[in-house]
């Protein structure tokens, strides 16, 4: 699937997102792929390592006996985000009010990125992950974030 195309596509950056980005993204994806769950889990362990208190963000987490890399519905965030950025293809209806009506806003969104681009750098073979890549994921990111934040602004400013 071509990733800039789409009706809802986060299309708003196609220029700055390049036929090379796209490639370094799907590449590094592909191998990913298959321990996807865990990688998205680790992704969301590191974010809480550098910010325990996003953990109460979750309504689910709160008040929750379930070990963190136990609960599936934090599984199942971590998993939307990592297909959310690599698909970037997407409905993005009410994830902006989603995310405002649970607290999370721009430094949350700056800590998953750093958290991400630790997650992926780890999950990929270490001849694979190059500067280009970092910035090709750290660009997908910051596209759908954009997204994201976009829909916030009707409701609130930023
Ligand atoms: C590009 C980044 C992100 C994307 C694409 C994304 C995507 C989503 C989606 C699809 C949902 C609704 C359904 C679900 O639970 O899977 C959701 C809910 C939520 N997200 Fe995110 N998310 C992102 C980043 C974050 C970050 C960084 C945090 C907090 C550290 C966060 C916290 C939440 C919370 C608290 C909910 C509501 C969960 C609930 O009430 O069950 N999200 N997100």
């Amino acid at each position: 699937m071509a990733l800039l195309k789409g009706s809802n596509s986060v299309s708003g950056g196609a220029a700055s997102f390049s036929e090379e980005q796209e490639a370094l993204v799907l590449q590094s994806w592909a191998i990913m792929k298959k321990d996807s769950a865990n990688i998205g889990l680790r992704f969301f362990l590191k974010i809480f390592e550098v910010a325990p208190s996003a953990t109460q963000l979750f309504p689910f987490l709160r008040n929750s006996d379930v070990p963190l890399d136990k609960n599936p519905r934090l599984k199942t965030h971590a998993m939307s985000v990592l297909v959310m950025v690599t698909v970037r293809d997407t409905t993005l209806e009410r994830l902006g009010a989603t995310h405002l009506k649970d607290g999370v806003g721009v430094a949350q969104f700056e800590v998953a990125r750093f958290a991400l681009l630790e997650t992926i750098k780890e999950a990929v073979p270490a001849d694979m992950w190059s500067p280009a890549m970092k910035g090709a994921w750290g660009e997908a990111f910051d596209q759908m974030v954009d997204a994201i934040k976009q829909e916030m602004k009707p409701i609130a400013c930023y």
